[in-house]
């Protein structure tokens, strides 16, 4: 089941780094949202192929790409812990294993969401982000996207981009403030 949950200390500690953990302060996805504007989906890995639950996510959202990634390489994963965001949401649904999001929120502080199996979550655009493993190196996952994939990921700080300047003025327009 998924978790979110502050980071104490100066957000450095690195989730493979079990040593690093202090205990979290768990929030709801409810807060989670309003906060981020990070959104999440729970699917069953073993039916969603034939339950219609991710074509229905898919029509509801207008995505029409996916493909699926087994576990990102060391190099990838050493990008991926970079701080960055996207012009376009990454939505990932984890097929297997076990992954940390890494979220600034809406006072540049950051949150922690621990991603498994069956979880799908959707980044915002503009949204600063990061990604790790934990200590069992496997996260294998479906990459959904709108149209043609984009992946680009830009290191902040990016300020002056047009999808970070969205972005906060969403937060500041209390624009993930209303019921999902
Ligand atoms: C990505 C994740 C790691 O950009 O944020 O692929
Ligand atoms: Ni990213």
């Amino acid at each position: 089941m998924v978790r979110a949950w502050y980071i104490e200390g100066d957000g450095l500690e690195n989730p493979r780094d079990e040593h690093q953990r202090l205990p979290p302060k768990f929030i709801t996805l409810e807060d989670l949202y309003k906060l981020t504007g990070v959104e999440h989906y729970s699917l069953n890995v073993d039916t969603y192929q034939t339950d219609g639950s991710l074509e229905k996510i898919k029509e509801e959202r207008g995505y029409q790409y996916e493909d699926e990634v087994e576990t990102p390489g060391e190099g990838d994963l050493q990008q991926m812990y970079a701080e960055h965001l996207h012009e376009n949401e990454e939505i990932r649904f984890i097929l297997e294993g076990c992954g940390y999001y890494d979220i600034r929120d809406n006072n540049d502080e950051w949150i922690r969401i621990e991603v498994l199996g069956g979880d799908l979550i959707v980044v915002p655009s503009g949204c600063y982000h990061r990604f790790m493993l934990d200590h069992t190196n496997v996260c294998r996952v479906k990459r959904i996207f709108l149209k043609d994939p984009q992946y680009t990921a830009h290191k902040r700080p990016v300020d002056n981009m047009d999808c970070r300047k969205e972005y906060l003025k969403k937060l500041e327009n209390g624009a993930f403030e209303k019921e999902q």
